[in-house]
């Protein structure tokens, strides 16, 4: 039981908000929230319960979590190749991960929701003139006009049914046969090929083996549900509560709230206030809650965050999201780690290696260092083997696609690359081969810690 006694979905508008738009009419916000309102939800209760047990095996360790996809899911980059390749690289890395961590690997996308975005300043400067800052596709444009930065309610429409179609998308491949191991498999051809690659062969090469055995044993899951079939969720940053609360309902089954909007949502480092409208909206549905913990989150407020947000102390429900910078999380996940142990709270702890990352690059383009995400990770890794706690798992922002966005990787990009395939609506994002060279190294990472535990006991 998660929901907070007399908590109404709508309670959020008696609190301070932060990073939500003014919009100028709003009459026709109101027509579009009654409109969503009659709707029905993206996803169920009963999906978003079997997600909390999952990452409830994720505190325990018997788990890991990857969570990843778009910074910001874009109108004008819907497609279903769009859709495809992302859910294929996850796929991709998760077997690998499976393969280091020897434990399931849930699989939760930023997708279908992943619209709504906080910025750092409220205006932005371009040669002179300066107008309000884009906020994602559900509430301005990215176009650089006065009219385009005009927030405009029917847009949380489209991004309604650019999101039901996006699930519509990844159900059919997670239970029409597109997860098949076969398929899974050929990715080992293209990437490890590759010069630099070799430490990545053997363990492609073993994995390989596996699904082979296994094919001769007869259970190579031609007709093997548990091979064909795979589960994937949604998750977004729920910070325009207008959206959020005109798709909360209420589920039959127990009478709680849920957010319908997708199956996991979180809170942004900029929106987490404890007396906040964030707070306030995401403590009352029952859905796994993520919340974001940069360096300026204290221990203190940390503790308040958590009794507030999972007062009952059930597993699955928090998933803390560290996202320090590389360098940085010696100084910082120590004192949380502390405070969660302080508290005796049942926390997932995930790594988000790529916001405390963004760097401007030479050529002007916002951009992260493959090799800063990479020691933001293995510092995590480093901190939650020193104190006996679960590294539980990592947040992405990646696409299928072959952008160069961020620099680095055995396929290296550079500097001058950027301007290539820049195409993302906000920050940089991993490509396919930087992500599943990543997963490699995370799955050394899990194997690491294995071999570490197996020493101790
Ligand atoms: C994000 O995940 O896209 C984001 C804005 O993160 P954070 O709140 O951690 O800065
Ligand atoms: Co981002």
């Amino acid at each position: 039981m998660t929901a907070a006694q007399g908590w109404s979905k709508s309670d959020w508008r008696a609190k301070p908000r932060v990073q939500m738009p003014d919009y100028p009419d709003q009459a026709a916000l109101a027509a579009v929230e009654a409109q969503l309102g009659n709707y029905p939800p993206l996803v169920f209760a009963g999906e978003a319960r079997r997600l909390k047990s999952e990452l409830a095996a994720v505190s325990r360790g018997e788990a890991f979590l990857l969570q990843g996809g778009d910074c910001a899911e874009s109108f004008a980059e819907f497609s279903a190749d769009t859709i495809r390749d992302t859910f294929q690289v996850m796929l991709q890395m998760a077997m690998v991960l499976t393969y280091g961590a020897k434990v399931p690997v849930v699989k939760v996308g930023r997708m279908a929701g992943q619209f709504a975005k906080p910025r750092s300043a409220p205006t932005e400067v371009v040669g002179g003139v300066e107008l309000p800052s884009y906020r994602g596709d559900i509430i301005n444009e990215l176009d650089f006009t006065p009219e385009s930065r005009i927030p405009d309610p029917a847009k949380m429409l489209q991004a309604y049914t650019q999101a039901a179609a996006s699930l519509n998308l990844l159900r059919a491949f997670s239970t029409g046969g597109f997860a098949d191991m076969h398929r899974v498999h050929s990715w080992t051809l293209g990437f490890t090929d590759g010069a630099g690659a070799e430490k990545y062969r053997d363990i492609a090469t073993r994995i390989q083996d596996t699904i082979d055995f296994m094919a001769a044993a007869g259970i190579d899951g031609g007709t093997t549900h548990e091979f064909s079939t795979v589960d994937f969720y949604t998750s977004h940053e729920a910070l325009l509560l207008e959206y959020e609360e005109a798709l909360a309902r209420v589920d039959s089954t127990t009478g709680l709230p849920l957010a319908g909007s997708g199956h996991m949502i979180w809170i942004g480092d900029r929106t987490r206030q404890p007396d906040g409208a964030h707070v306030e909206f995401a403590r009352g549905v029952q859905n796994p809650i993520g919340l974001k913990c940069g360096p300026s989150t204290s221990a203190e407020d940390l503790k308040v965050l958590m009794a507030r947000l999972n007062p009952e102390n059930e597993a699955g429900r928090l998933t803390l999201i560290a996202r320090f910078g590389a360098g940085k999380v010696g100084e910082h996940l120590p004192r949380l780690i502390k405070a969660v142990q302080e508290e005796g709270a049942n926390v997932v702890w995930s790594c988000d290696p790529m916001h405390g990352n963004t760097v401007k690059a030479n050529s002007g383009y916002k951009t992260r260092f493959f090799n800063a995400i990479l020691q933001e990770i293995q510092e995590f890794f480093a901190i939650h083997r020193a104190e006996g706690t679960v590294p539980g798992g990592v947040h992405f922002e990646m696409t299928g696609k072959d952008v160069t966005e961020c620099t680095g990787g055995v396929r290296a990009v550079t500097d001058e690359d950027l301007s290539d395939r820049y195409h993302t609506a906000c920050d940089p994002r991993l490509n396919a081969s930087q992500s599943l060279e990543l997963a490699f190294l995370v799955a050394e990472e899990l194997s690491a810690g294995r071999e570490a535990k197996r020493a101790v006991g």
